[in-house]
């Protein structure tokens, strides 16, 4: 029996001198508390040691498929059904072209055919660019592709040959996260579906050196976006200031300013979901100053005029030809909380509103918090629960919408 809530990962490592990140991998993996099974090809072990995937994986190697004592402990069946997700990371060109027509000539191949569709297949190519190009592997990957494998793309970059072009290894992190992804949700139900999510806080200029911002670390807006993406979801980040690293496996702009943001919003429609999470600066200094204010030039204070940025979810909200299906926002309040949060759904016209209570400056940069979840016939609560509680409970509930 595989324990409860711990991911089990079975990872196929193939002749690539990209081996030994897989080495990272099952450290990462094992970091956010998953289980690593390793089985090594013949290639791979040109390139890589069992010792070192059996010391970081505290588990047995599996290489040979005709081995009595491999078959009699854990048969190449068990092995596969035991997983929640199929990993070849590195693949080869030559696994993959195997992986496309079934050979199961050896413990991998037997593997990917024993796992039938059943269990999460992801595949992660590492090949030199001219092999990556060539149609048989364009036609292999196509034909695995539509056998239902989660293919990470390989990155653009040198070589070990020094050659430069697509083949390189996807990052670890982000090979780690997808995979992770894969194993807590495999049947993707977001898949095909496009989220625009803001994040962080934007700020508005007074002079070269001065703005006005606010709090924001961009928590829950990140982990928003990482649960949808974790669902399948393809999602659109338009950050302001961030105090976290930003998610792998996710497009992300960088809109500092109320304006910006608001043109990504509108160039990045059409959309199935818009989720405002950012804390926008409702106000901007009409004419932001060329030069420093300097202080002698204020004796008598500096009095300013500000005015209204513009409203961006209410904009795509109330967008006449490009509303998304869901649009969903936040209400940041200090007082009358659930009253104030119906009228900013009603007036910004979004489907469900977020109220958050802010009062005291609490939430900001907060680990934990309680939301109150309002739709046009309901108010659910979700007492004391993490930012990354929040956005899995958020985006089950969007999976059900
Ligand atoms: N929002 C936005 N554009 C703005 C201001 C807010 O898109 N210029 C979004 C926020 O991302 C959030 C929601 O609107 O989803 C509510 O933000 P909040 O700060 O609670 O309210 P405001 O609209 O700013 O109104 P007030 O400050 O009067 O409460």
């Amino acid at each position: 029996m595989k324990p409860l809530h711990q991911p089990h990962i079975l990872l196929i490592i193939s002749g690539s001198i990209a081996a030994y990140k897989s080495l990272d991998m099952i450290r990462l993996w094992r970091a956010q508390g998953a289980m690593v099974r390793c089985v090594l090809t013949p290639s791979g072990a040109q390139f890589v040691t069992p010792l070192s995937l059996a010391a970081l994986s505290e588990q047995p190697v599996y290489e040979d498929m005709f081995s009595l004592k491999d078959e009699t402990e854990m048969g190449h069946i068990r092995l596969a059904r035991e997983a929640d997700v199929i990993v070849f990371a590195p693949a080869s060109a030559d696994r993959i072209a195997r992986m496309a027509t079934g050979y199961a000539d050896d413990l991998a191949g037997a593997i990917y055919l024993a796992a039938g569709n059943s269990i999460p297949l992801c595949v992660a190519p590492a090949m030199n660019p001219h092999m990556w190009h060539h149609p048989a592997t364009q036609r292999n990957l196509a034909q695995i592709r539509s056998d239902g494998v989660h293919i990470i793309a390989p990155s653009n970059g040198v070589m070990a040959c020094g050659e430069e072009g697509i083949g390189r290894l996807a990052d670890p992190q982000e090979i780690t996260q997808r995979v992770l992804a894969l194993a807590k949700h495999p049947t993707q139900p977001l898949r095909g579906k496009r989220f625009i999510v803001t994040a962080g806080a934007t700020h508005e200029m007074l002079d070269p050196v001065r703005f006005i911002s606010n709090h924001s670390s961009g928590k829950q807006g990140i982990a928003i976006a990482h649960a949808l993406r974790d669902r399948g979801a393809e999602v659109i980040l338009l950050h302001g200031r961030v105090d976290i690293p930003l998610p792998y496996g996710i497009t992300c702009h960088h809109t500092p300013t109320n304006a910006a943001m608001l043109l990504a919003a509108q160039a990045a429609l059409p959309a199935d979901g818009f989720i405002a999470v950012a804390a926008v600066a409702d106000w901007k200094y009409a004419q932001p100053l060329e030069h420093k204010m300097k202080k002698v030039s204020t004796q008598d204070g500096w009095h300013l005029h500000l005015t209204p940025t513009d409203d961006i979810l209410a904009t795509i909200a109330q967008h006449p030809t490009h509303r998304p299906r869901l649009v969903i926002g936040f209400a940041a309040e200090t007082q009358h909380l659930l009253e104030h949060a119906h009228a900013k759904r009603l007036s910004k016209q979004c489907d469900w509103i977020i109220a958050n209570n802010v009062l005291g400056g609490a939430i900001f940069n907060e680990d934990t918090t309680t939301v109150h979840i309002l739709d046009a016939s309901s108010t659910e609560s979700w007492e004391s629960c993490s930012k990354e509680e929040v956005a899995h409970r958020l985006a089950d509930r969007i999976v059900h919408f």
